[in-house]
């Protein structure tokens, strides 16, 4: 596979503007949650772009046509926990219907081994498309166990979608699920040698909830 084929990074002004003020080591907890919830909300025109669709049959008041409708049974936004909640309001502004799964991952601070705490996601996935967030793509561990995860429980079409990814994460998660497309505001530079991005914004959990002062 070429250099990130897999993967497509949003080209839009306020999205690179937000991920900037995001960053920064002077943005509070609450403002580093709307921005991550306004990104999304950006982002979420381009990650919903390739859902398949099918043709409806559609009754106007006037006549009979043939219309468009998303393929399948109600989509599902999978957010991997904790960091990912807070990109779930984002993409229900522009799919309201949508159902939610939830996917509890912790990645280990010395291994950088994820450990699956918690799986919670609607039945019948193999009708439904998937699209999994995560604010940080980094080793690549914690979101490929979580796709792997929904593919044993039978999803088919899954979409990945982050605030910030490193190329190492990008490629590891491209070599074990070549068919998950990456979605990203911001592509970083490195990992850093304890598994952080860089430059990155630090610890996503921690920021969006205030629990490192
Ligand atoms: C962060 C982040 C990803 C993971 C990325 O979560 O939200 O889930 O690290 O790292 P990886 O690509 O190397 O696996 P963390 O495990 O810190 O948990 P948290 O969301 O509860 O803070
Ligand atoms: N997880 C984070 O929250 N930040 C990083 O830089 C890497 C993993």
């Amino acid at each position: 596979m070429a250099e990130h084929d897999n993967l497509t990074v949003i080209d839009h002004p306020l999205v690179r503007h937000k991920l900037g003020i995001l960053r920064g080591t002077g943005t509070s907890s609450k403002l580093f949650r709307e921005l991550v919830d306004e990104i999304m909300s950006l982002m979420a025109y381009e990650v919903t772009r390739g859902l398949e669709e099918e043709t409806v049959e559609i009754v106007t008041p006037l006549e009979r046509m043939t219309g468009r409708r998303l393929k399948g049974k109600k989509p599902v936004i999978v957010p991997v926990l904790r960091a990912g909640l807070g990109m779930v309001d984002g993409m229900l502004r522009v799919m309201p219907g949508a159902r939610i799964g939830h996917i509890g991952m912790a990645r280990d601070e010395v291994s950088l081994e994820p450990a699956e705490y918690y799986f919670k996601v609607p039945s019948q996935l193999g009708e439904r498309q998937v699209i999994v967030v995560d604010p940080m793509l980094a080793t690549g561990g914690s979101a490929s166990a979580a796709i792997t995860g929904l593919k044993e429980r039978g999803a088919t079409r899954v979409t990945f979608a982050c605030l910030v990814a490193a190329p190492e994460g990008v490629r590891a998660l491209g070599e074990v699920h070549p068919d998950v497309h990456v979605f990203a505001a911001g592509l970083d530079r490195q990992l850093s040698d304890i598994g952080y991005i860089l430059p990155g914004l630090g610890d996503a959990g921690d920021r969006l909830y205030g629990t490192r002062d």
